[in-house]
């Protein structure tokens, strides 16, 4: 792929497509909408309306990291924490609980676009999301793949045909910020699907811390494909001589081309030593790490 081809050709595609109307798009920071939050930005840009919902279900530091990065743009944040876990309360079933985030999203994004008077909805899907989706996997939590009361005229996709590492290196011509262009991907549905069972605010917020130094621990030094904590439900433990029931945390780690297969890392022992015991010692309430070395398949690299 011609880099500045593509460029040229997705702006002038936009433009296009826009027509002279607003446009509106949800932005997570993740290197595919950021993307195309770029492209459009140069084909069109204040007619872009990027809108960030912070669901609660986001990753330490993320709203902040946003407004950092992206606070050039007409950026509208959306903090939407309360309706989205009432929405998980007793909720158990995977597909249930993105069903319901899934919902939740669109109605929030609705309101917002109904706000700026958007005619258009631009998205960052690309390929193996669209090959993910017609084999009916998971239910992918692009706008576009709930129904919308919304009555947008038009969807703009301009990355539907490329690869995750195609994308990066879109987002390196278009001079997007490394920690942009490298970030590994996160889901839709956010942290709710690193969370076994039903979505809390205290299970959220474990997961979160525990993410957070996963995190910190191998994205520097092994650059993994992807990586993370999950939280996998509770088990025993002796914390200062007490015995508690405490929360198991797994670690995964994972190389990939697209995400539609994957291997684990192999990390040296001494590493997931210190990983683990970073978890146990810095969040209180978990009493056990487990290292995940499943390859996809038979194993998704999510847990839900
Ligand atoms: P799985 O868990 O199916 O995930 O092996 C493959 C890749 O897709 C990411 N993923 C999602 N991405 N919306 C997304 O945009 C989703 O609902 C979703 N679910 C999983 C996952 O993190 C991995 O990179």
């Amino acid at each position: 792929m011609n880099l500045e081809d593509f460029i040229g050709k997705a702006v002038e595609e936009i433009r296009t497509q826009a027509g002279g109307e607003k446009v509106v798009m949800a932005l997570s920071g993740g290197v595919d909408s950021s993307v195309c939050a770029a492209l459009a930005s140069q084909a069109i840009g204040d007619r872009l309306v990027p809108i960030y919902v912070d669901t609660g279900l986001m990753r330490k530091g993320e709203t902040e990291r946003i407004t950092r990065l992206f606070g050039d743009l007409p950026l509208h944040i959306v903090r939407a924490e309360e309706r989205f876990f009432t929405a998980l309360q007793g909720v158990e079933d995977p597909e249930e609980k993105r069903k319901r985030i899934g919902e939740q999203f669109i109605r929030v994004f609705e309101q917002e676009a109904r706000a700026v008077n958007a005619r258009h909805l631009l998205q960052g899907t690309i390929y193996p999301d669209r090959i993910e989706s017609q084999g009916g996997i998971k239910s992918h939590h692009n706008v576009g793949g709930m129904p919308l009361s919304i009555a947008f005229s038009r969807i703009i996709e301009p990355i539907r045909d490329l690869y995750k590492d195609e994308v990066r290196e879109v987002a390196g011509a278009l001079g997007l910020p490394p920690e942009i262009q490298h970030r590994m991907p996160f889901p839709g549905p956010g942290l709710a699907v690193r969370v076994i069972g039903e979505v809390t605010r205290e299970r959220v917020a474990v997961v979160r811390e525990a993410n957070a130094i996963a995190e910190e621990e191998l994205v520097e030094r092994y650059r993994p494909w992807q990586c993370f904590a999950a939280l996998l439900g509770k088990g025993t433990g002796v914390k200062g001589d007490v015995r508690i029931h405490g929360w198991i945390i797994a670690v995964r780690a994972v190389n990939s081309r697209d995400g539609m297969t994957a291997d684990p890392l192999e990390i040296p022992f001494s590493d997931l030593v210190r990983i683990g015991s970073r978890i146990t010692s810095e969040i209180p309430s978990v009493a056990r790490v487990v290292y995940d070395i499943t390859p996809k398949p038979p194993a998704t690299i999510e847990y839900e």
